[in-house]
């Protein structure tokens, strides 16, 4: 499926013509608690709005819930929208997902969830405009959904959202620590995309433009923030994610995901605490245990690339600029500072992990290598 594009400053004032020439008289907005008044969407888009029929789904929730999701579907049925605009962050996205496409299949959403790739419906046309430089949800074919403690990913080409909107601006508003915790998620899957065996010259293109731009400007962009600062992050995380919607993410996310579900770590500081420990891991991979049809030579190159692009002699430097990355950002680089502060909570993490979603890793991991990497970073 194809998608409709507009990047820059300002570029949330297209979203007027866009509607108009889709028709859309009546919308089904799925917001967050403060961000859209927050990122100043509000203010730019009421003109607008006052002239449309419009039902505000607020995500109150922190992760895309199924039994919120299933109330937003209730929401929009009643509504009879003709267009879904999501204004936010990764979760008010991948909700705004969920909700449109699950009201567009013919089975219930659980049925969905146990066979996604049946189903082929297509919802209503979705903008997707992003408050933070984080998910790279608005570039990504792929919702996650939370059922009580279980994660599944939706994937269908369908679920792309039909129009992406990044304006920088609305991420100007972010504290330090937001961009911190956003930005640290673009920089972890710029990375796992470039090592992912489900990786291709496409996708790695894209993880090393995004590299680039992270190590140019994400420090500077927690610290003091520019609008050179904020147009770049924005572009990496809108790049990265067009980077995992071809690879997907591997170890460092499967694992993140137990995390932030048993334990309220946010997403990208429980993704970034794994990453150098896997950075070593898979560069010591070998024929036995390489996932990637490429062979380990493959796979190699692609972590020493990653060396080069941020500016490492050698795997020791790489797992330490990582950490001070990390640090410099203002983010915790063991768990045990995250409360996460006895070897029962590492067990149950690693056992949590669901072992399948590692297959995207190209070294194989066990439970033992698991917690292994857990304790390494306790
Ligand atoms: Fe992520």
């Amino acid at each position: 499926m194809k998608q409709t594009e507009f990047f820059g400053e300002g570029s949330i004032t297209q979203l007027k013509q866009l509607l108009y020439d889709m028709g859309a008289k009546r919308i089904f907005l799925v917001t967050g608690k403060n961000s859209f008044e927050k990122s100043g969407a509000k203010a730019t888009m009421n003109d607008l709005l006052n002239e449309l029929t419009v039902k505000r789904y607020e995500v109150i929730s922190e992760c895309p819930d199924l039994e919120f999701i299933k109330a937003g579907m209730n929401d929009l049925r009643l509504a009879e929208c003709d267009a879904v605009v999501a204004v936010g962050g990764g979760n008010v996205i991948d909700t705004a997902k969920a909700v449109n496409f699950f009201s567009s299949q013919s089975i219930t959403p659980e049925e969905c969830i146990r066979s996604v790739s049946n189903n082929k419906g297509k919802g209503l046309p979705l903008v997707a405009i992003p408050t933070t430089s984080g998910s790279g949800s608005e570039a990504t074919h792929f919702a996650v959904v939370y059922s009580g403690d279980v994660k599944h990913s939706l994937a269908a080409e369908s679920i792309l959202p039909d129009v992406a909107i990044v304006d920088p601006e609305l991420t100007y508003s972010l504290s330090p620590y937001q961009t911190a915790v956003s930005g640290i998620d673009v920089f972890c899957q710029a990375i796992e995309s470039a090592w992912a065996t489900g990786s291709n010259d496409e996708s790695r293109k894209y993880s090393r433009e995004s590299l680039t731009l992270i190590m140019r400007s994400f420090i500077s962009a927690v610290k003091m923030s520019s609008a050179e600062s904020r147009r770049d992050m924005s572009l990496a995380s809108n790049i990265a994610g067009k980077a995992i919607n071809i690879s997907k993410t591997t170890a460092p996310h499967a694992v993140s995901y137990s995390m932030t579900r048993m334990f309220g770590i946010p997403h990208g500081q429980a993704v970034c605490i794994t990453l150098g420990e896997f950075l070593k891991f898979n560069y010591e991979v070998n024929s036995a245990d390489c996932n990637d049809s490429r062979g380990e030579a493959h796979v190699k190159c692609t972590i020493e690339e990653i060396f080069k692009l941020t500016g490492s002699s050698d795997v020791n430097d790489c797992m330490e600029k990582i950490k001070s990355l990390i640090r410099s950002a203002g983010l915790k680089t063991n768990l045990r500072d995250l409360g996460i502060d006895s070897t029962d909570k590492l067990e149950l993490i690693a056992r949590s992990t669901n072992a399948e979603r590692l297959s995207n890793n190209p070294r194989k991991i066990t439970q033992e290598v698991l917690l292994e990497i857990l304790k390494n970073v306790y």
